[in-house]
């Protein structure tokens, strides 16, 4: 054997020890990597521009029920969905094609893409609501079973990865309420099935309709 080709067979021996097929991450070691990256808003506007479509320029989504708003959610709520939806951790057609596509290659696209929804405008005036007849229920459900983890205003908490609800459109709330309940949205953690559980329809659109109309700080930005 020439010297070249003995240098080269050294070289793919190495490769092939240093480099076996890698088994593809799982939902959590996918999210511990997001969740290391800062994330870039700047490069993170180029990638919004897959998601305007439906998401709407601004990320306030529609008040029909399927599009949620997404902007000004804490970023590492965004980067989790994105991730549990890759993961089939969270079903949803639409959603679950387009985070596993080439728009998001991997942890730092996710985190480039969430850091730039998270400092946009919701814009509270556009929030789809209820009729307005539940809100008193809503209010006092809400004290009682939602809001040590979801805070006072329905801020959420980005650290714990806890989801801003305010100022969210009251269909898509109470669209994932009933998912919950019926078993279509696998990453919603207990206690929430139990407590929903509990509840009748005028709770549970009470719920939705408080939430909807709850006005924290319009940008909100967490670690
Ligand atoms: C083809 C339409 C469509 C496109 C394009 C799209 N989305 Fe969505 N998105 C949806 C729908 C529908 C839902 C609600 C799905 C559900 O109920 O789980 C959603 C939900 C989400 C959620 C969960 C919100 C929450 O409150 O839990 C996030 C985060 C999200 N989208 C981010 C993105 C990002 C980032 C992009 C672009 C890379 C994008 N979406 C592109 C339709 C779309
Ligand atoms: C123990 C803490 C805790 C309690 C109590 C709790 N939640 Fe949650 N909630 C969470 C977490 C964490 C998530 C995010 C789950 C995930 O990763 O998808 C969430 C998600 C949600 C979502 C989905 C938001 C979205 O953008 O899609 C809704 C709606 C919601 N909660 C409503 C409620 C309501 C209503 C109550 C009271 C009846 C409640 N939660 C009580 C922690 C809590």
């Amino acid at each position: 054997m020439n010297m070249r080709l003995i240098a080269l067979t050294s070289v793919l021996l190495a490769v092939s020890a240093t480099a076996p097929a890698a088994d593809p991450p799982t939902a959590s070691q996918e999210l511990r990597s997001v969740l290391r990256e800062t994330g870039s808003a700047v490069r993170g506007e180029q990638l919004f521009k897959n998601c305007i479509a439906c998401h709407g320029q601004d990320g306030n989504g529609k008040p029909g029920g399927d599009i949620p708003v997404i902007a000004a959610q804490h970023q590492r709520v965004i980067a989790k969905q994105l991730v549990d939806y890759r993961h089939a951790e969270r079903w949803d057609p639409q959603m679950e094609t387009v985070a596993a596509s080439h728009a998001l290659t991997g942890p730092r696209d996710i985190a480039d893409v969430a850091a730039f929804i998270s400092v946009q405008r919701r814009d509270t005036g556009r929030t789809g609501l209820g009729d307005g007849k539940q809100l008193e229920t809503g209010r006092s459900i809400y004290g009682r079973d939602c809001i040590g983890c979801h805070g006072a205003d329905g801020e959420g908490n980005g650290v714990s990865l806890v989801p801003r609800l305010a100022g969210q459109h009251y269909r898509y709330l109470l669209r994932q309420l009933h998912d919950t309940l019926e078993q279509r949205r696998p990453n919603m953690p207990p206690p929430h099935p139990q407590l929903l559980d509990k509840l009748g329809v005028a709770e549970l659109t009470g719920l939705a309709d408080y939430l909807a109309r709850l006005d924290p700080p319009r940008r909100v930005v967490t670690p």
